[in-house]
């Protein structure tokens, strides 16, 4: 039994791959959903050294009844080359975290980090149309968000980042994609009312230096993380007692889980 749902001869399989992988997440996530549509479907943990990549996932190819994978570390960027094509968003981001089996049996990536950080903060009731955004960071995951935020209606996009180069490249990008000037490189500083996201892996240990000036927070910004474990970074929490309006990095988790089931049984329950 996997959440109330009993593993027949007919279930489908979706795995997630990883190295390593008791730390993964995404069964617990999708596994009730899936059971809640009624679906015939259960994900599994699949653990897979870099070294045998290549092989295994010429394995799961083979076996019909695997409906995809999810992929975490450190597979999501050496996938790219090995999916038999691409979601225009994992080749924009370079990395791919769900790959699906369609229905002439080839392997496609896609990549719902950004999309999964909006959908999670709309579940939080926190609207996306219209606001500011201030993302610190420039690597794969703020290119995700800065995506994902301006296709969800996102009034402008600031870009803070270590090396300032990195986020005139990813303002641009989005500039150009979207064909008008919403997305800009910037200082440390955001501004009042301003969606502010943490998408630097900075938090992820409690030594950590802070991604952001805990005195730039104010009441009146909400402050979004990436980071889901620990739930409650250090930042987050003296953002949260400054009366900040905040929002854990597990949303996302929830959020990719929920377009995970989606996209899985659009063609498979
Ligand atoms: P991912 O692809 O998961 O987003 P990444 O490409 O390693 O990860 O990007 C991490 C981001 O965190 C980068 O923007 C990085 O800044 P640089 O572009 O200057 O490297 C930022 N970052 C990581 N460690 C940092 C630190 N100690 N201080 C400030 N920024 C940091």
């Amino acid at each position: 039994m996997v959440s109330g749902v009993t593993i027949r001869g007919t279930t489908r399989l979706i795995g997630i791959i990883g190295d390593p992988i008791i730390q993964a997440k995404s069964p617990a996530a999708v596994n009730p959903l899936f059971a809640a549509r009624g679906a015939d479907i259960v994900s599994v943990p699949l653990h897979v050294p870099a070294k045998d990549l290549t092989t295994i996932w010429a394995g799961l190819k083979a076996m019909p009844n695997l409906v995809g994978f999810g992929i975490t570390l450190p597979h999501k960027q050496t996938a790219i080359d090995l999916c038999d094509s691409l979601d225009p968003v994992a080749a924009r981001v370079g990395a791919v975290n769900l790959v699906r089996r369609e229905k002439d049996g080839s392997f496609r990536g896609y990549q719902f980090d950004g999309k999964g950080f909006v959908r999670g903060l709309q579940s939080k009731g926190i609207t996306i149309g219209g606001r500011d955004a201030f993302i610190v960071g420039a690597g794969g995951a703020s290119v995700a968000i800065a995506f994902a935020l301006v296709e969800a209606g996102a009034n402008s996009i600031t870009v803070s980042n270590r090396t300032l180069e990195k986020a005139e490249a990813l303002a641009e990008a989005v500039n150009a994609d979207f064909g008008r000037k919403v997305a800009k490189a910037g200082g440390p500083k955001p501004e009042a009312g301003q969606l502010v996201i943490n998408a630097t892996s900075l938090g992820l240990h409690d030594t950590d230096a802070l991604p952001l000036d805990p005195d730039f927070l104010q009441p009146g910004m909400t402050f979004a993380e990436v980071i889901a474990q620990p739930e409650t970074t250090r930042l987050l929490a003296l953002a949260a007692a400054k009366g900040v309006e905040t929002h854990s990095g597990m949303h996302m988790i929830t959020g990719q889980a929920d377009l995970t089931v989606d996209h899985i049984c659009e063609l498979w329950a």
